[in-house]
């Protein structure tokens, strides 16, 4: 069974909304712990527009299961994560004005420095993930450049407007797992994921964690986030 990694940000943009001490993401991570969740994932942005540095500091003192803790390739932010130590980085792409992660890092283009950062990173034990689009390109570049673990974007699935059209993005899903596990990744796969499109992919073959946020947070508004949390882990099962 695919493990389940929560992303917690989405509580952090409720404090923000005003600029309140509550509702806590940590006390949001303890839950989902208790909940039998695997991971805690947060994203610190570089506009810091919901976790905020204290927040990645708390986690790292109080998870109990594995911090991944998603950022840009930016310096100050490899500075922070080095500092940190969380157990895993997951590098993603990032854009000021964007909602939310629009695409996979382009690792092709981006080569040299993605290579330089996962060095510096595991030079502190810090396990590595790429993000990355369901790309056969992308998922041999992220093997040259020293990853060990990748995510697979899954916005394009859990965006398709029409059955042919989810069916035919789930096809390129489960090439793209084949072909990473095949070459020795450790992967995992995230973004827009909910409960219902969930039990698709969960069923791949090959994928060990899923990352889940806003669809959690959001039922979790309704039934509180112990029970959101059980109930994903329910549809992954
Ligand atoms: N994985 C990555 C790399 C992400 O950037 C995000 C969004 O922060 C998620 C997973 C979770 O996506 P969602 O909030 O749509 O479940």
């Amino acid at each position: 069974m695919a493990k389940l990694g929560v992303n917690i940000d989405h509580v952090a943009t409720i404090r923000q909304a005003r600029k309140a001490a509550c509702p806590d993401p940590i006390e949001a991570a303890r839950l989902s712990e208790e909940a039998g969740c695997d991971s805690i994932v947060c994203h610190l942005r570089e506009d810091r527009r919901h976790i905020v540095d204290a927040d990645v500091i708390g986690l790292k003192k109080t998870v109990r299961t594995r911090l991944n803790l998603e950022m840009s390739a930016a310096k100050d932010i490899v500075d922070f994560a080095c500092r940190i130590k969380p157990e895993q980085v997951t590098i993603v792409p990032e854009k000021r004005q964007e909602v939310t992660t629009e695409g996979g890092l382009d690792v092709c283009r981006n080569f040299t420095k993605v290579r330089s950062v996962i060095s510096r990173l595991n030079g502190k034990s810090i396990d590595v993930s790429l993000f990355v689009n369901p790309d056969l390109k992308q998922i041999d570049a992220s093997v040259r450049a020293g990853a060990k673990i990748i995510e697979i974007h899954t916005g394009e699935y859990a965006n398709a407007s029409t059955g042919k059209a989810r069916a035919k993005q789930l096809t390129i899903l489960k090439k793209a797992v084949h072909h990473a596990v095949s070459i020795g990744l450790e992967v995992n796969a995230g973004h827009g994921l909910d409960y219902d499109n969930v039990t698709d992919v969960a069923v791949i073959e090959g994928i060990n964690e899923l990352n889940i946020g806003h669809s959690i947070i959001a039922r979790a508004v309704f039934v509180g986030i112990g029970c959101a949390v059980e109930e994903m882990i329910g549809r992954i099962k």
